[in-house]
């Protein structure tokens, strides 16, 4: 049981002092009956709803972000956006971030939640969930570089890491690989090609875990994931 203004506040709508005029306005029903006072308890599932629209409470919330280049992956920044002013006011509520950070010139699936044990679950290397890159690369790759990520690459300050799964997309003119990591090292997709002597030139994600990147997201736009799609954000892939 939880005080209905911190029930409704939890939401990202309105504030606990906003909450107080609406019950005040007798605007706010909890399963059909007006309620008389915004400190009354209830239960986070009760049929809440303001002006007759059910508020669709949920605990937390997970949105899937296109990033575009430019934006960085922190919550709040003084010169240069962020991943949280690309969620637009309907999906905003206190304690979002980003899970798993992309540096400013990649693009693609950002995670963004306010659900840190969630984020931790996706995050940690030893539960194996990959998350699946693009990468432009500037030489082709061979048949012995993909060997040595599946080995499990040496970085050049010593950093070791888990293993990687890479295949050719594309080989010519332009060269794409995809790869797929569980981890999250600093620049990680990037030093790992130039532990190899290549060089990663454009780099995107695609996907996490089993959940692809909504190819009718345009870049710079969030939507929410749906119930089904936390399933599969937590599959191994
Ligand atoms: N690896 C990188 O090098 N950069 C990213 O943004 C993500 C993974």
């Amino acid at each position: 049981m939880e005080r209905l203004d911190k029930i409704i506040a939890s939401q990202g709508k309105y504030s606990r002092s906003e909450v107080k005029k609406l019950v005040k306005g007798g605007r706010i029903t909890v399963g059909g009956t007006v309620v008389k006072s915004a400190d009354m308890k209830f239960d986070e599932g009760s049929d809440i709803a303001i002006d007759g629209v059910s508020i669709n409470y949920r605990k937390h919330i997970y949105i899937m972000l296109n990033k575009p280049q430019g934006v960085i992956s922190a919550t709040e920044d003084r010169t240069q956006k962020t991943v949280l002013d690309l969620v637009p006011e309907e999906l905003y509520r206190g304690g979002l971030f980003p899970a798993g950070r992309l540096d400013g010139d990649t693009t693609g699936f950002v995670l963004i939640t306010d659900d840190g044990e969630f984020a931790h679950r996706i995050l940690s290397p030893k539960n194996h969930i990959m998350k699946t890159y693009h990468a432009t690369l500037r030489d082709e790759l061979t048949d012995d570089d993909i060997i040595r990520f599946k080995e499990g690459l040496t970085l050049g300050d010593g950093t070791k890491c888990l293993e990687a799964y890479v295949r050719v997309l594309e080989k010519g003119e332009t060269n794409i690989a995809e790869i797929k990591i569980c981890e999250g090292k600093y620049h990680q997709v990037k030093r790992m090609f130039a532990s190899i002597g290549n060089k990663v030139l454009a780099l995107r994600r695609v996907k996490m875990g089993g959940l692809e990147l909504d190819s009718n997201l345009p870049e710079g736009e969030c939507r929410e994931i749906t119930a089904e799609e936390i399933e599969l954000l937590l599959t191994k892939e």
